[in-house]
C-alpha cells in the first residue's frame, strides 16, 4: 500500500495486469492486509462526501480503484514462500495459464512486458519468466537463470534456474524479476517442491523442474523496473513517476533542479 505519487504501488500492478488484457485479478494477501481489500472496494461514505462537495476530480480517482477489475482475495495463512503463495491460487485458477505479478516490483507503465510474455506463452506454450541483467554483485538478491539464445533477440530458452545464488555460483547475471506467465502444470510441481532457499517453497525451484523439460522461456527485459521494497529505489520511483506526469512535472522538475543546487557534487 506504499503510495507512489498518488496511488498505492499495488494499484499500478493491478493496472498493469488489466492493461495486458487480464480481467480476473486474485490478490494473495496475509494477516492485517485488509487495507488492500478496502482500497479496491467502493468507498460509499467518501464518495458521498466528495459528491456533496462537487469535487469531481477526486471522486473519479476514488472510483477508479474500485472499477479496475473483478478482484478476488485469498489469504496465505502461513508465509511459507512465493511458491506457497502461488499454490494458494490453484483452486481459483483451475487449468488455465495465469500470470503472477509481485507487488513490490513496478514496471514502467508504458512498457508492454507482460503483453509480450503472454504472446511468447501463446507461441510456445509452457511458462515464461521475465529476466533483467543486473550487476553481478546483486545476483544473490534474485532468482538467476542460465539461458540459451533463440531466434528472437528478446526471448531465451531457460536451461537452469537458481534462487538467490552466491555471486561465484550464479549461472549468469540475468535475474528473475517479478513477472511470470505460468502453465497450470506449475501447481502440480509446486505441490512436490520441498522448501528451498530460506526454508521457503520457491517458485524458482518449481520452474527449474519445468525448465529441465525445456518448458520455460524468458523474455529479456531491457526497460525500467522499480523495486519499491528497497528504500533507495522507492525514493527514485517516486521522483521518476512524478517527473513523467503531465499534471505534476511542470512545477516539480524546476523545484527539483533548485533543490539539488544545495548539494553540489564533491
Ligand atoms: C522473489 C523471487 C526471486 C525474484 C524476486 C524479484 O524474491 O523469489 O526469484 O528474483 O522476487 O523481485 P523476493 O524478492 O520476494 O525475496
Amino acid at each position: 500500500m506504499l503510495p507512489v505519487v498518488d496511488k498505492p504501488a499495488i494499484q499500478y500492478v493491478v493496472e498493469e495486469a488489466v492493461g495486458a488484457g487480464l480481467d480476473d485479478v486474485l490478490l494473495i494477501t496475509g494477516r492485517s492486509k485488509q487495507s488492500i481489500e478496502n482500497h479496491f472496494d467502493r468507498a460509499y461514505e467518501l464518495e458521498e462526501a466528495l459528491h456533496a462537495k462537487e469535487d469531481w476530480g477526486k471522486l473519479e480517482k476514488v472510483r477508479q480503484s474500485s472499477e479496475l477489475s473483478t478482484m478476488h482475495y485469498v489469504r496465505q495463512g502461513d508465509p511459507k514462500g512465493l511458491g506457497h503463495a502461488v499454490l494458494c491460487a490453484a483452486q481459483h485458477v483451475g487449468h488455465e495459464p495465469f500470470a503472477v505479478l509481485l507487488g513490490d516490483d513496478l514496471i514502467d507503465p508504458g512498457d508492454p512486458l507482460l503483453k509480450r510474455m503472454i504472446e511468447v506463452r501463446e507461441q510456445f506454450g509452457g511458462s515464461v519468466i521475465a529476466l533483467m541483467e543486473v550487476d553481478p554483485d546483486e545476483v544473490s538478491l534474485y532468482g538467476c537463470a542460465a539461458i540459451e539464445a533463440t531466434d528472437a533477440d528478446d526471448v531465451a530458452l531457460i536451461t537452469g534456474l537458481v534462487e538467490k545464488p552466491l555471486k561465484e555460483e550464479a549461472p549468469s547475471n540475468w535475474a528473475v524479476i517479478g513477472r511470470y506467465v505460468c502453465d497450470p502444470d506449475v501447481f502440480e510441481v509446486l505441490r512436490e517442491t520441498p522448501p528451498g532457499r530460506g526454508g521457503e517453497i520457491q517458485l524458482t525451484d518449481a520452474l527449474m523442474t519445468l525448465a529441465a523439460k525445456g518448458e520455460v522461456r524468458g523474455v529479456l527485459f531491457r526497460g525500467r523496473r522499480y523495486d519499491t521494497g528497497n528504500k533507495q529505489e522507492y525514493l527514485r520511483t517516486m521522483v521518476e513517476f512524478a517527473s513523467k506526469r503531465d499534471d505534476l512535472a511542470p512545477e516539480f522538475i524546476p523545484w527539483l533542479r533548485t533543490f539539488l543546487q544545495q548539494f553540489p557534487e564533491q
